[in-house]
């Protein structure tokens, strides 16, 4: 009988080298290790065998059984790394290749300022209001104290559509009455952000479509020292504790009495350089205290209520921050500069 396992340990050895495929050797692993295997039943039997001859025989037996297993083992982990390289040399998927970049998206340049701004107003109390890209004449200018024909008018030119009265909003602005109508007689502090259409020779300062972040409260007792106040605070957020603002006498028909609102030059801290045409100060939005004209006009009594509003350009903001020096970039497409923010 240990002649007989000494067979079974060579040819089974011997049928293992010829093995080359999974399915071979699970038909070897079933001949020569399954249940009904010769060395199987050798082994299941050895009660079987007298008490002299058992010993030997089980040792013996034992033996070419950890022996096959063995040489099982290492076959299946030949097969797998010959599998391996086979796929990597006979494929036509190199699976070595690095694999391409995924482009990665961004915010536009102009969304992270919008977001930017957002996040400083809520967090003085202010709610987003959105307000329609296409107004009618009487929003977008009459009931914003600009009548027909007035030269003020000039400020703002216009796309017209083939619908009379139907425009292109020229200024958020026109949100204001929306707002003022839905909220009345409540107390109201909302921006309205959005895009601004104007029939404009484009350059590097100018172009037809921006947007612009309008900020409007209305309330008792609301007054120009608040509004200073709050643009100056702004100011601070958005471009830095050190920043300083600068309130301007101006005009607007909206408002009543106009400021124009500077920052002191980011380039140069004030002291005169080619961004700030050696003035020492940048130009970012204007405001005013409402118009008791444009306060009746939304519903609210001017003897009771009082208001400010202001007017700011995003873009513009977000040039002056990251030192854009033309306007166009933004809506260019042109992802060399989109993806450097
Ligand atoms: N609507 C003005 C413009 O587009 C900007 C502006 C100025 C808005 C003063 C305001 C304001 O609310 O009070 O030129």
């Amino acid at each position: 009988m240990i002649d007989q396992l000494t067979a079974i340990q060579q040819t089974s050895l011997a049928a293992l080298q010829s093995v080359t495929g999974k399915e071979a050797l699970e038909a070897w692993r079933v001949e020569y290790l399954g249940k009904k295997s010769p060395l199987m039943t050798i082994l299941g039997d050895l009660g079987k065998l007298s008490k002299e001859e058992r010993p030997a025989i089980g040792k013996r037996g034992n033996e070419v059984k950890v022996l096959l297993e063995k040489a099982y083992a290492d076959k299946v982990e030949a097969l797998r790394k010959a599998e391996l390289q086979h796929s990597l040399t006979a494929g036509a998927l190199d699976v070595t290749l690095p694999g391409r970049p995924i482009v990665r998206g961004r915010l536009h340049p102009a969304t992270q300022t919008l977001r930017e701004i957002y996040a400083i107003w809520a967090e003085m109390g202010f709610q987003v209001y959105r307000a329609r890209d296409v107004e009618t004449d009487e929003y977008n200018f009459e009931l914003l104290n600009i009548p027909k024909h007035h030269p003020a008018r000039d400020m703002w030119d216009t796309f017209y559509t083939t619908t009379p009265n139907v425009i292109l909003r020229t200024h958020t602005s026109p949100g204001q009455i929306h707002a003022m109508r839905e909220y009345c007689p409540q107390p109201i502090r909302v921006i309205l952000p959005g895009m601004c259409y104007r029939y404009e020779q484009i350059s590097a300062s100018k172009e037809i479509q921006f947007n612009q972040v309008e900020g409007l409260a209305v309330g008792k007792n609301v007054r120009m020292t608040d509004l200073i106040g709050t643009l100056a605070e702004f100011v601070r957020r958005i471009f830095g504790p050190e920043r300083t603002a600068r309130f301007r006498a101006s005009y607007f028909p909206f408002t009543e009495p106009s400021m124009e609102v500077d920052v002191d030059c980011i380039v140069c801290g004030g002291q005169g350089c080619a961004v700030c045409k050696y003035t020492g100060w940048l130009e970012i939005a204007g405001s005013g205290m409402v118009h008791p004209i444009v306060l009746r006009n939304g519903g609210y009594d001017p003897s009771i209520y009082s208001g400010f509003a202001f007017g700011m350009g995003p873009e513009r903001i977000a040039m002056l921050k990251h030192g854009i020096t033309d306007i166009r970039y933004f809506w260019q497409n042109d992802l060399r500069f989109l993806g450097q923010f």
